[in-house]
């Protein structure tokens, strides 16, 4: 592993923590009845911490180029374990004063990024994207109760289970073969007059396909309804326009019109686990979580996030770590973290472009074109699906052993026939393909490692 910086970076920053607090009295060293901390034995289980801590895929690495992970930046592992000496609660200013205006601020970033600068609006981190989306489709079902939620059957399955607890109807749109909501599907239900609210996913989890939003947006004026965007995955493309084709870019254009957002700076933003964000277009969504807490709230009359928020203790640190990455590495188009997602999207355009090429014809990519992202998936090619499964399996297994780490993933077969049979179609019982998510700004420089190690797995198989 590459020398790590965050340890000298955080002695500094700690020591300068602690001048802050010099105005308190020194604390005296344990009277004889309270336990010293042990440094030797603290350093023998950190050491056998660190032995259990082997036994993981490597997903800090550019080879690991499997699932959605992505480390944490330096500047937001040192922020996080520097805000844990304070160790604050962001449910409310009297746990956490510092880090509440710093997610304050942190979040209004955020929905900058998505045009929302200089207008009212509400929102604030919460511990996940499902409990971000929580929120959101909570106030849904609060502003049109007994309508349902639709969301395309290629959205995260949060959205139908979250819909069960919440006892908010649900129903499914189908997706078309490139996995973007089908619009004709979706007005067909829309008809019906029951549908409150439209999840709309920017960068599905299966693919990243960015359902139209655009044309979404343009249905609810004929139909009234709210809209809801899942960008948990790729809300931060939007600061890439450049680097999207069509219709991709359209529909990022169009999240400014939208009621509800869910980004997670978890996946893409640079941040440790525990950090996902909503917001609100509407401020007076508030009214809705409006209680009275008779422990807390004591310490000053601003809003504190426990006010506006389903959770109540929540990491103060989160929130630091996030404020410092921002201040580091600003949300704007052009800056360097816009660069590092460009650097993803390019390595998942040249990865499939590659199998394309493939002059044997081994690989099959999405029949319908490029990954409007930076997720590629492609079914290997055999004479049935369960052969193309069992390949694709094997292949997965074979990277492994070369330390290359891709994913699985089950997918309409007909996805990737060029030509269309609706017979077929119908019949379709899904292809287990391979899936690369290509999230780290390095996998641009690492493309040609993992392509040798990719066909490397590949001739293993075949032999
Ligand atoms: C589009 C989308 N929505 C929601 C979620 C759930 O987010 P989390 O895992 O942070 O709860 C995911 C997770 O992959 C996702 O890809």
């Amino acid at each position: 592993m590459a020398q790590d910086p965050v340890p000298a970076l955080l002695a500094r920053a700690a020591e300068r923590l602690s001048e802050e607090f010099s105005f308190l009295p020194e604390v005296d060293s344990p009277a004889p009845h309270e336990a010293a901390p042990d440094l030797e034995r603290i350093t023998a289980v950190l050491e056998e911490t660190a032995h259990r801590l082997g036994d993981n895929y490597p997903y800090f690495h550019p080879l690991y180029a499997g699932q959605m992970l992505k480390p944490p930046h330096p500047v937001a592992r040192a922020a996080y374990a520097l805000a844990m000496t304070i160790n604050p609660n962001n449910h409310a200013r009297d746990g956490g004063r510092a880090s509440s205006v710093m997610e304050i601020e942190a979040v209004a970033e955020i929905a900058a990024m998505f045009g929302w600068e200089g207008t009212p609006f509400l929102g604030h981190l919460t511990s996940s994207g499902t409990v971000a989306n929580l929120a959101a489709l909570w106030v849904a079902g609060q502003l049109a109760p007994g309508k349902r939620i639709i969301a395309s059957e290629q959205a995260h399955y949060t959205h139908q289970r979250i819909s069960a607890v919440l006892k908010l109807p649900f129903g499914s749109v189908p997706a078309d073969a490139r996995g973007r909501m089908h619009l004709s599907a979706l007005e067909d239900q829309l008809r019906s007059g029951d549908v409150g609210t439209v999840v709309v996913t920017l960068g599905t989890t299966a693919i990243g396909a960015v359902d139209p939003l655009a044309e979404i947006v343009e249905l609810r004026q004929r139909y009234g309804f709210r809209i809801h965007v899942d960008a948990a995955y790729g809300g931060y493309f939007r600061l890439i326009p450049g680097s999207l084709a069509e219709p991709a870019r359209s529909a990022y254009a169009a999240i400014e019109g939208t009621d509800s957002i869910v980004v997670d700076p978890h996946k893409h933003g640079l941040q440790p686990y525990g950090c996902g964000c909503v917001l609100f277009r509407d401020p007076a969504v508030g009214r809705f979580y409006k209680h009275d807490s008779p422990y807390t709230y004591f310490t000053s009359s601003e809003l504190h996030l426990g006010e506006i928020s389903l959770e109540c203790s929540r990491a103060g640190a989160a929130a630091v770590a996030l404020w410092a990455t921002q201040r580091l590495l600003p949300l704007v188009p052009g800056g360097e973290f816009a660069r590092g997602l460009a650097g993803g999207r390019n390595a998942a355009l040249e990865l499939d472009r590659r199998l394309r090429a493939d002059q044997e014809g081994r690989f099959e990519p999405l029949a319908a074109g490029p990954p409007e992202l930076d997720i590629v998936v492609w079914k290997i090619a055999a004479g049935t699906p369960s052969q193309s499964s069992d390949r694709a399996r094997q292949i997965f297994a074979a990277c492994a052993a070369r330390n290359l780490h891709l994913a699985l993933v089950q997918l309409p077969e007909h996805w990737f026939r060029p030509v269309s049979d609706p017979a077929q179609d119908s019949a379709d019982r899904g292809v287990t393909c391979l899936r690369s998510v290509l999230m780290k700004p390095e996998h641009e420089r690492w493309l040609d490692r993992i392509w040798t190690a990719y066909t490397d797995a590949c001739q293993g198989i075949r032999g």
